[in-house]
């Protein structure tokens, strides 16, 4: 039977939002577990979505938002640890028990689970991948014989909202004419979110997806560098990007990740050790062809002039 009900854990979030969307128009009812309801209110309106909140990390308060669900649909992650409480262990492992456990609390038989593309508990590069590995793994062991689990492995993910262009624009913005980049040969395949969405769509009734890690990778590759330039020149700003050795590389991310919001960490310097590209693309079986950067973000950003781009791109839904 199709899914008619789905709670999204995360649903509030970049790629959340984009999903909400694309299920809303399909006929699905979303229900968001949000921290907080007051501020995605707007959304929830404008994607007629349900809102609700409570304990994160407590099975129980989980579980009573997942029982008249049909699916359950992980998006929540974080890029860097706090020093306190939010820890990659904590949302990336530890809160994927305890949504496994409320599934079975609620009697809920599918859940879509969001990792990230060479998520590897044992020789993931970095805390952030390694931490990303267990957590799908634990989904998909512990979900068991009375889950059917199906999980996603993306490269960086862009479009109208996203924290890759949006992040480097705003820090292209306030630098001077030299933009000094750390690990500038580092390698990704962006993916439009459209594209992501329209994978977790697909998967969510189809029992071929069951079980099943899908990595997903945009149709092109490109350096950091040749990515920082590209929003360089997308955005109008006229920027040199000097692309950083190894050691200055570092010790940028020992110096970034000491400001508050930790804009580079030496994690996120360990992450980009492992290209982000794929061996086997997972949107051919899902029958879906990824678009591309050059198609998706000019349209994304309209005629605008080029003041205004930054902007319109970081608002668009
Ligand atoms: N974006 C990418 O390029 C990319 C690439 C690979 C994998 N991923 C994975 O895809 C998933 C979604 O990514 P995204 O970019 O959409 O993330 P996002 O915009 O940061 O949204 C994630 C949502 O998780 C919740 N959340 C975030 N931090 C939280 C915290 N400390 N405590 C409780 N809830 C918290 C937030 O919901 P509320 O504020 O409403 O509570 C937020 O809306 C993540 O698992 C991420 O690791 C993303």
């Amino acid at each position: 039977m199709a899914a008619s009900r789905v709670c999204i854990l995360g649903g509030s979030g970049f790629v959340g939002t984009h999903l909400v969307s694309q299920l809303s128009s399909r006929g699905v009812v979303c229900r968001i577990f949000t921290r907080h309801p007051h501020r995605v209110r707007n959304l929830a309106v404008n994607l007629a979505a349900e809102l609700v909140t409570g304990e994160l990390f407590d099975s129980q308060s989980l579980a009573n938002h997942f029982s008249d669900c049909d699916a359950v649909i992980n998006l929540i992650g974080i890029l860097n640890e706090d020093g306190k409480d939010q820890t990659f262990r904590r949302f990336h492992v530890d809160l994927v028990d305890l949504i496994v456990d409320a599934c079975n609390r609620a009697g809920i038989a599918r859940l879509l689970h969001m990792s990230a593309l060479h998520a590897d508990e044992a020789r993931g590069s970095s805390l952030y991948l390694r931490s990303k590995g267990e957590g799908e793994n634990r989904a998909h062991t512990h979900g068991g014989a009375s889950i059917a689990v199906t999980s996603f492995r993306p490269s960086v993910i862009f479009g109208p909202g996203d924290s890759f262009f949006n992040r480097f624009a705003s820090l292209l913005k306030f630098s001077p004419l030299v933009f000094p980049l750390a690990c500038p040969d580092a390698r990704f395949a962006p993916i439009y979110v459209g594209d992501v969405a329209e994978a977790f769509v697909r998967a969510l009734d189809d029992r071929h997806t069951y079980g099943k890690h899908y990595d997903l990778c945009g149709p092109d590759i490109y350096s950091l560098k040749e990515l920082v330039e590209y929003t360089a020149r997308t955005f109008g700003y006229r920027r040199l990007v000097v692309g950083l050795g190894d050691l200055p590389s570092r010790l940028q991310a020992q110096i970034l990740g000491r400001l508050p919001g930790r804009p580079f960490s030496m994690d996120n310097y360990f992450s980009l050790q492992t290209d982000s590209i794929c061996e086997k693309n997972g949107f051919a079986a899902l029958g879906i062809e990824p678009r591309s950067i050059a198609s998706m973000v000019p349209r994304a950003l309209g005629n605008e002039g080029y003041r205004n781009r930054f902007d319109r791109y970081r608002k668009l839904v």
